[in-house]
């Protein structure tokens, strides 16, 4: 599978409606995306899914052009249930089958849709690697099957790869992780790299419109960090678009969301050539490891905090 330098999220966090990232998904294929990344939880498959089909029956693009994203959510792991989800995200998106599959999380806590920060379900228990392989089995035979051509992961640790990783008959192609200037994660980063694993990077921009559960006031925002309001000033362009070249330069793919066609159209035309390697440098020196998907409404009674989540505690 041949990635892109970059593609585009599709999470409304609540705040974007289906149809307005549907309508962004059909105009970012016309300006060249070729990149999606879907999944059941962002609620808006089905209406993605006629965007494709209407993309394609005006032959704006080929099927096979195009690298489509789907994940498995926290509710569906259980025997049988990743083969039902992968088959209704197959049904939504009007798909034969789906480029590359991801456990979206890697244990079965979920929260409703759209609740708060505070809220906890009373079933969540923490990451447990048997339990996570019962779900990898049946990502394999997904892909036995042909209905998936890859299969991924998505929020893991050093500590959670090496528990699974040797025991996975079809290994991750890659591994979606929150990455933006402000949160770098060099250890994993460096981690996938040398285990051949593709670092996909989500809120590659700082999520500025994630969903309300997700800030906290220590956040610290990507677009407002000095060293990349310097660079971006210097360049003549606006700071998202230092933080996705620093992305791409970097080796990782940054999946940047926007409705706005000026945003997306931009994101995908000024990432193309790369920071040098003092702007990556400086970039580098300005990591201030400050996590913003913290993941906190996912936790299990007993947990101190969001960073028993990240093997941190
Ligand atoms: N695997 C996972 O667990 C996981 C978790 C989170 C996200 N994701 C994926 O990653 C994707 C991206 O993450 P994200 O949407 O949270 O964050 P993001 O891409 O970092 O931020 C999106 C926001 O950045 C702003 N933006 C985009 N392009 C811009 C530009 N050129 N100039 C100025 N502002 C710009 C827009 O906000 P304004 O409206 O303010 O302009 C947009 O809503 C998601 O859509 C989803 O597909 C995956």
């Amino acid at each position: 599978m041949k990635l892109p330098h970059i593609g585009m999220g599709t999470f409304g966090s609540d705040q974007f409606t289906p149809e307005q990232v549907s309508n962004a998904v059909y105009g970012a294929i016309k300006c060249g995306y070729r990149l999606f990344d879907c999944a059941a939880v962002y609620g808006n498959e089905d209406k993605i899914g006629q965007v494709f089909k209407r993309a394609f029956d005006d032959g704006l693009v080929k099927r096979e052009d195009l690298i489509i994203t789907s994940k498995v959510w926290n509710d569906m792991h259980g025997s049988g249930d990743v083969l039902i989800s992968c088959a209704k995200s197959l049904k939504d998106l009007q798909l034969d089958y789906i480029d590359l599959y991801f456990v979206h999380w890697p244990f079965p806590n979920y929260h409703a849709p759209g609740c708060d920060g505070d809220s906890r379900n009373p079933d969540s228990r923490p990451f447990c690697p048997e339990e996570f392989m019962q779900v990898w089995r049946q990502m394999e035979r997904l892909q036995d099957a042909g209905l998936v051509k890859n299969i991924g992961m998505s929020n893991m640790t050093v500590k959670k790869l090496e528990s699974v990783l040797p025991h996975c008959r079809i290994r991750p192609v890659a591994l979606e992780m929150e990455l933006h200037p402000a949160f770098q994660q060099p250890e994993l980063f460096n981690y996938c790299k040398k285990e051949g694993i593709t670092p996909i990077g989500f809120c590659p921009i700082g999520s500025p419109t994630r969903p309300e559960r997700d800030k906290t006031p220590e956040d610290i925002s990507a677009t407002q960090m000095p060293e990349i309001v310097e660079i971006a000033k210097a360049r003549g362009v606006h700071p998202a678009i230092i933080c996705l070249k620093w992305a791409v330069t970097r080796g990782q793919i940054p999946i940047p969301f926007s409705v706005y066609e000026n945003e997306y159209e931009s994101n995908l035309q000024l990432t193309t050539d790369p920071l040098t390697d003092d702007e990556m440098a400086i970039i580098a020196a300005a990591d201030k490891n400050c996590r913003l998907i913290k993941g906190q409404v996912f936790l299990w009674e007993g947990a101190d905090s969001w960073k028993d989540i990240w093997d941190e505690a």
